[in-house]
């Protein structure tokens, strides 16, 4: 079955469904890559240089057969890499065994010293993390525009960036609008005022840990769980399918077969049978007492979201 696509403020089009890469071990990313290819129907995966795998997510696409050309292939700058974008996307082109990236994101809005006590995650003495507070975003966002224009990348877009620092730190002073913002989107944390937001300003909205992530609580919720029995499909079915439907690119990820075709042809699934009144249903789920956000790394820094701890 073939993925719907959302066009990009650019023109350029990505398949709404996409095959999500983090803390996928590198020796199971190798073959679920090429599983989710070859045998599920995704053309669509989502890497980044921070999940230590994009060497081995490179040899997935190749081992699948499935020519680069069809695949839409996204990475991410890392938070010690904003000082160097040509070169930290020249190594993650290098790893991944490719020449151009679909899309490449700024992973955070987040510069941390790249000159600390750790390649990833540098901690001050205090333990905390060694975040370069007087960094400018813009100044990472030049240099996104800058590999655009060469070609390296078919578009460049953000993740976990809060409508506060886009309206602060980067649009005022981008030439191109980001194409997409990454950001956690689920039952239990829908940002609905923030995807609005997006929309209005042409960025689409794509929703990471779409199923709730490592030991999901939302698998077993019980408004999706209902749902779901309605139509005779599974709840992961039902997560997916309501951001399908909402104009939200979906990234789930697994590491099993049997889930990676199962969410690929659920996702498409769940999009055509949920009426409207469940949509609205699901929306309403996390401001009816269970909003959540599952993903909140301790970088010390406001970033400026609803519901950050
Ligand atoms: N930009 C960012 O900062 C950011 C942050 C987080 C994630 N992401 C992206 O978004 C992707 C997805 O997020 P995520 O990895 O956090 O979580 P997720 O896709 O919401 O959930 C993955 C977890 O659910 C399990 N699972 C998958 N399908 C299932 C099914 N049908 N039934 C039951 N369990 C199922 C997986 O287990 P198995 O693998 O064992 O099957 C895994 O433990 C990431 O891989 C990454 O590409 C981006």
């Amino acid at each position: 079955m073939e993925c719907p696509k959302v066009k990009l403020n650019n023109g350029v089009e990505i398949p709404i469904v996409g095959f999500g890469t983090w803390q996928s071990k590198p020796e199971e990313v190798v073959h679920a890559v090429e599983y989710a290819l070859k045998e599920a129907g995704y053309r669509h995966i989502d890497c980044a240089w921070a999940y230590d795998n994009e060497k081995e997510v490179g040899q997935g696409i190749r081992n699948s057969g499935v020519p680069r050309s069809e695949i839409f292939l996204t990475s991410k700058l890392w938070c010690t890499h904003h000082h160097r974008v040509e070169a930290a996307l020249d190594e993650t082109l290098a790893n991944l065994g490719t020449d151009y990236l679909d899309l490449y994101l700024v992973h955070w809005p987040i510069h941390l010293n790249p000159n600390g006590n750790n390649y990833k995650f540098p901690t001050r003495p205090d333990g905390s993390r060694d975040v370069l507070l007087d960094w400018r975003i813009r100044d990472t966002w030049s240099q996104m525009e800058a590999v655009l224009k060469k070609g390296k990348v078919r578009a460049i877009g953000v993740s976990n960036f809060s409508q506060r620092v886009l309206e602060r730190d980067l649009l005022p002073y981008a030439q191109v609008v980001p194409a997409v913002d990454q950001v956690e989107l689920h039952l239990y944390n829908p940002q609905l005022a923030l995807v609005a937001f997006l929309k209005s300003k042409g960025i689409v909205p794509q929703a990471y840990s779409p199923l709730g992530s490592t030991n999901s609580p939302l698998l077993t919720d019980e408004t999706a769980t209902a749902i779901a029995a309605a139509h005779g499909l599974m709840p992961a079915d039902v997560l997916l399918g309501w951001l399908v439907a909402r104009g939200i690119v979906a990234l789930p990820k697994s590491v099993t077969p049997s889930r990676i075709a199962a969410n690929y042809k659920g996702a498409l699934a769940a999009a055509a049978a949920l009426t409207e009144e469940e949509l609205e249903r699901l929306d309403g789920v996390a401001a009816g007492g269970k909003q959540k956000r599952l993903i909140t790394p301790p970088w010390g820094v406001d970033l400026g979201f609803d519901n950050w701890p």
